[in-house]
């Protein structure tokens, strides 16, 4: 440790004369500033892709942005007008946020955590943090041993836990399996791992799944779980999509004592602008210290982001209205999601989602595998997911995120994944404009229950971009012969 001994600093400050810098005399010097080269760090896949979408769009092409995981909903006005309220209290005068978070917000979560899940919940186990990557980020810092991860998983993942100095240890899934991880895969990697002198202590899972968009029923998460307490494994349940189902698979209630809730307002709440995640801790002597040192964390970063944003998020769990809008977008979500796969499923495309009846599309996100026509597409000189992507985004408009960035260490293999994730979320929703004429429209109707089905309100008249896209990835494959 670079630490400076107490002698070294009383002898600076009996110093006489302190040396005062003749700046006038001092040469302007330039090139000090670069980049400390021993910080690997890749940049978020899903933004990188995202700047290839816009750039596309720049140079004048027709580009459907299929990148970031965003949903555009309109807020509803009661909520508008109720945070108008509560942020002009906030703004008369600013304090500093507690490290751990507003108590008030705090106390909302614990309860909607609770009455979800079922499993009580303590303020005191609750921390804010600025939206859940930070999160996460902070708690692969922070929590004791080495992180098991699927193999596929999001993006940002294998990025903090390296950041955090840990070795990736990705557990293989199958396409068969929804790529949910299955118990004698984890058991397995789980042995290699300790031999590989690793110290596998925590398995992490995003049971409502990105990239695959996929939810396991609770069946297969209580297998998996049953296995993690047996292996001894504590669970980080990445719970960021849990809003988008009425019944999100429930870890917390399986293994209470030893699981780590992470999740946020982005998804379910459609609030990613507004940068409110949690983190919750187990009601044990290591949860305490957990939180602790993730406390002690934020309060040398982030202090739990801003009070004016966290009164509104508050405003969010109060707001009657809201359980009402929320029920409405995931009927829009999956109606929509299930409108695309309906138009690829003419042509047998699988997907993850759809490949047992124990797992179902939960997300709106596509997950593609294009191996089957790695002969084809080789022929076109496309051999791995960053290519694919760059040719289906200038040949045909369509930009996603390629699949290999969801592989741990991907780069690493043999027949590099030729799969791509592509984000439903902002279809037809670009701008704020449709999105809230769209939205709105969708939600009249389901509201009135105009259709017995919401599938028949999403047509190629309400949703064009949704159907074009799905369209045009038939053409693609079709093209491919
Ligand atoms: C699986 C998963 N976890 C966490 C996050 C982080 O989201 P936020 O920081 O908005 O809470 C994302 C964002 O896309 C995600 O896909």
């Amino acid at each position: 440790m670079n630490t400076i001994a107490p002698a070294v600093l009383s002898r600076h400050r009996v110093t006489k004369r302190p040396i005062t810098p003749n700046l006038s005399a001092m040469p302007i010097q330039f090139g000090k500033v670069g980049t400390n080269d021993t910080l690997q760090i890749a940049p978020s896949a899903t933004f990188a892709a995202k700047e290839l979408a816009g750039q596309l769009a720049n140079s004048g092409q027709t580009v459907h942005d299929c990148t970031v995981g965003q949903p555009n909903i309109p807020a509803p006005q009661s909520f508008l007008d109720a945070v108008v309220k509560r942020v002009n209290h906030a703004f008369k005068f600013s304090k500093y946020a507690a490290a751990n978070g507003q108590p008030e917000l705090r106390s909302q979560v614990a309860n909607f955590v609770s009455q979800t899940y079922g499993t009580p919940i303590d303020p005191d186990q609750v921390l804010i943090t600025h939206g859940s990557k930070q999160g996460l980020a902070d708690l692969f810092r922070a929590v004791d041993g080495d992180i098991l991860i699927p193999d596929i998983a999001w993006v940002s993942y294998e990025e903090q836990i390296k950041l955090a100095g840990k070795p990736i240890l990705p557990v293989p899934t199958e396409f068969t399996n929804g790529h949910f991880p299955t118990p004698e895969a984890l058991e397995e990697t789980y042995h290699h791992a300790k031999e590989f002198g690793k110290n596998p202590q925590v398995l992490l899972l995003n049971t409502i799944n990105n990239p695959t968009g996929a939810m396991p029923n609770q069946a297969k998460v209580d297998a998996l779980v049953a296995k993690a307490k047996e292996l001894d494994l504590g669970i980080i349940s990445d719970q960021a999509y849990e809003l988008l189902v009425t019944h999100p698979p429930n870890i917390v209630a399986q293994h209470p004592e030893e699981t780590i809730i992470t999740s946020s307002l982005t998804k379910g709440f459609a609030r990613q602008g507004d940068s409110i995640g949690w983190v919750i801790t187990p009601n044990t002597d290591g949860g305490k210290a957990l939180y602790k040192k993730m406390k002690q964390l934020s309060s040398q970063d982030t202090v739990s982001g801003a009070v004016p944003i966290q009164r509104l998020a508050t405003e969010w769990f109060d707001n009657p209205e809201n359980k009402a809008h929320q029920a409405i977008v995931r009927r829009f979500y999956a109606a929509r999601t299930q409108a695309f796969y309906n138009v690829l499923a003419k042509d047998g495309t699988d997907t993850p989602s759809l490949a047992e009846n124990t797992i179902q599309p939960a997300a709106p996100y596509i997950w593609l595998d294009f191996s089957p026509q790695r002969a084809q597409l080789q022929a076109k000189g496309i051999t791995n997911s960053d290519e694919l992507m760059s040719h289906l985004g200038k040949q045909y408009g369509i930009v996603g995120v390629p699949g290999g960035k969801f592989v741990p260490g991907g780069s690493q293999a043999v027949d590099p994944p030729l799969t791509l994730r592509l984000s439903l979320f902002q279809l037809d929703l670009g701008s704020n404009k449709e999105a809230d004429e769209r939205f709105t429209a969708f939600s009249q109707a389901a509201t009135e229950g105009k259709e017995a089905d919401d599938g028949a309100l999403i047509t190629p008249d309400t949703s064009p971009e949704l159907f074009k896209v799905a369209q045009t990835l038939r053409q693609f494959k079709k093209d491919l012969g």
